[in-house]
């Protein structure tokens, strides 16, 4: 293997969208953060609880000195509504062994902002993100099979449904599984564009 299969490190990330930016995560976004997140709705279909203020800021604080550390394996993202900055929701690019080339999202919105194709927007611009400065080869999702509005973004992003994994992980006092879709930078169904 030489350096060349192994992903640069982007930072700070800036993805622009038409109705979205992707961005790093910052100090000031805290209160929003623990808003979105300790909604029971929001985490219903993920593994996590509710959050507290306190637990939250830990995580903000620990997230963004880990943004910068060599290799990055974790692009945790603050997804922003162009028109008024309003910070919308979170987005997570992690790579698990940077020379598989291999990245797996994930993605929560506050519940105001659900069913305005943000998500979607999101995923096609991490995606693209993913392929064209990260040079990922996969970028793959799970997701709560009783959750198919996660499922309906991923489709329209341009992944494919690859199966279910079955007993996937041990969460909420139960065995899951999930819904598994991927996109390979070589599909035809990659998306090229972004609306
Ligand atoms: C899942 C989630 C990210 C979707 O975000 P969003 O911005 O509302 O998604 P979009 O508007 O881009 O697209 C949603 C699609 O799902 C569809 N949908 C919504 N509810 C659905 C349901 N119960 N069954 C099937 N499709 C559904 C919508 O109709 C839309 O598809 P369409 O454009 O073809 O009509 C958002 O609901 C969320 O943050 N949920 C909580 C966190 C979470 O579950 N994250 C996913 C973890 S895997």
């Amino acid at each position: 293997m030489n350096d060349s299969s192994v992903p640069p490190i982007v930072h700070p990330v800036r993805v622009e969208g038409a109705a979205i930016v992707l961005r790093e995560l910052a100090e000031t976004d805290l209160d929003v953060l623990v808003a979105i997140f300790s909604d029971p709705l929001v985490v219903r279909y993920i593994a996590l609880d509710p959050v507290t203020a306190e637990a939250e800021a830990v995580w903000l604080a620990e997230t963004i000195a880990a943004a910068t550390v060599t290799p990055r394996t974790q692009y945790h993202l603050s997804i922003e509504h162009r028109p008024g900055q309003s910070l919308v929701g979170t987005l997570r690019l992690g790579i698990d062994r940077p020379e598989h080339r291999s990245g797996e999202i994930g993605y929560a919105l506050a519940r105001q902002w659900w069913g305005k194709g943000l998500a979607t927007e999101a995923v096609r611009l991490v995606v693209r993100f993913g392929f064209d400065q990260l040079r990922l080869h996969r970028i793959w999702a799970t997701h709560h099979p009783d959750n198919p509005a996660s499922g309906r973004v991923l489709q329209k992003a341009g992944m494919t449904l690859e199966g279910r994994l079955r007993g996937h992980m041990y969460t909420k006092g139960a065995w899951r599984d999930s819904l598994c879709y991927a996109v390979l930078e070589t599909d035809d169904t990659r998306p090229t564009s972004v609306g």
